[in-house]
């Protein structure tokens, strides 16, 4: 490969300021702590981002753990690859940057565009895409996989699942073990990104035409009615891809609330209810206690954007970047009591997706700890804010990152008992 002749990156938004591609990778021990880390807390947060590695336009995608309660940050690189503008040529093109998951002793990194691809969950050292040994059906897997509680299940899709443009959507469910079962092949009415879904104990979901968010989670209640959590945008949320007629909203007016559907699934209509707004906020990457999902849930983590809660946005405009969604603050919203609790980092702070820690030893939904990456606009630095969910309002600890990360997208938090000693995956 010859080197390439641009060697700086867009006078874009999305390329700089706090948007400017970081291309870190290493590891830091000792990082600073302010406040206390929790005794009972003992894990790594696997996170991914987004980060273009060489200009003008290739991307590497890092791949960040946060190990607690030693801090200690390692940043390794996955995949991007865009088949339609590589300048050259790849021999694997995986993206792997939306999500990041441990499952059955083996951490992979997710786009739904493509198989998993495996990484070593304490080097990240990359191994390369995985099927399953060999049984992975579709060309595709989810970047938003759901976990039975109960069973340890894995239940998945892939969309586009017999190549590009392809209407094939493929479901199937992965044991504990690793085996593969339920797989169903469907036919979609037309080819369209699927980004999540939802599942309870006995259903899955579909509903009309919308621009629906990520899904909080879905159970069915004792009624037997399917209740489904999700934000919802009126709004055209990808800007960037215009309608059929070439409008599209401008990119500050766009808003999402987390709306609640209750579907009788014996209904002879096909018209839905008008859902139920559980929160007016403008709210986004909507975080449950994970051991309640596909179950009944009281407890909902998301973030938030209040611009009464006083974020400086004069003095933060200029170091923003472009390209990511602004949240300024983390809501604990409790469904038993509707009280919204919202923790508020900083006048020059904006947050990224939450996600819970159960406190050690404690089955009870909601208690423990939540934790996410902060902006700190002020420093050009990346921190951890861990909030004791007993007062979500306050900080309990927070962990300044020596780097500046761009945001990302999503993570998962894996308590050190969960942790496999089989890490060792064969790969495609
Ligand atoms: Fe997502």
């Amino acid at each position: 490969m010859t080197s390439p002749k641009v060697l700086h990156f867009p006078d874009r938004p999305q390329f700089s300021a706090f948007m400017k591609p970081c291309r870190v990778e290493g590891e830091a021990h000792k990082l600073e702590v302010y406040g206390d880390i929790p005794d009972d807390i003992d894990g790594t947060l696997f996170w991914v981002m987004l980060d273009p590695q060489m200009p003008p336009f290739i991307e590497d995608d890092p791949m960040a753990t946060y190990a607690l309660p030693n801090p200690t940050a390692n940043y390794g690189l996955s995949k991007y690859r865009n088949k339609y503008t590589d300048a050259v040529r790849f021999n694997i093109r995986s993206t792997a940057n939306a999500n990041v998951i441990y499952f059955n002793g083996q951490l992979l990194a997710l786009k739904e565009d493509s198989p998993p691809y495996a990484m070593d969950p304490v080097t990240l050292e990359t191994k390369g895409l995985y099927d399953f040994e060999g049984q992975l059906p579709s060309l595709t897997f989810t970047a938003h996989p759901k976990i039975d509680p109960d069973t340890g299940e894995m239940i998945c899709f892939g969309y586009e699942a017999k190549g590009d443009g392809t209407p094939d959507i493929c479901y199937y469910q992965v044991g504990p073990d690793g085996g593969f079962s339920d797989i169903c092949w469907l036919v979609a009415p037309v080819c369209a990104m699927i980004h999540d879904f939802a599942v309870t104990e006995n259903w899955w979901l579909r509903w009309n035409n919308s621009f629906p968010g990520h899904t909080l989670n879905a159970y069915e209640n004792e009624k037997g009615n399917i209740i489904v959590d999700l934000g919802i945008s009126q709004q055209n949320v990808f800007f960037w891809w215009p309608d059929s007629k070439g409008s599209a909203p401008e990119p500050s007016t766009i808003t999402s609330q987390l709306m609640r559907f209750t579907i009788n699934p014996n209904t002879t209509t096909e018209t839905l209810s008008d859902p139920e707004v559980l929160h007016t906020g403008n709210s986004k990457f909507y975080r449950i206690d994970d051991r309640f999902a596909t179950r009944k849930h009281n407890h909902c983590f998301f973030d938030l954007m209040d611009p009464s809660l006083g974020t400086d946005f004069e003095s933060i405009a200029p170091r923003l970047g472009g390209g990511y969604p602004l949240y300024n603050a983390l809501a604990h919203l409790d469904l038993l009591t509707r009280e919204t609790k919202v923790y508020f980092p900083g006048k020059t702070h904006l947050v990224q997706e939450p996600v819970f820690i159960p406190k050690a030893g404690s089955p009870v939904e909601g208690d423990g700890y939540l934790l996410a990456l902060v902006n700190n606009y002020n420093t050009m630095a990346s921190e951890l804010h861990l909030l004791d969910l007993k007062d979500p309002t306050t900080a309990r600890a927070v962990i300044k990152l020596p780097v500046r990360l761009r945001p990302g997208l999503h993570g998962n938090w894996v308590d050190s008992g969960d942790m496999s000693s089989k890490i060792g995956v064969s790969t495609i």
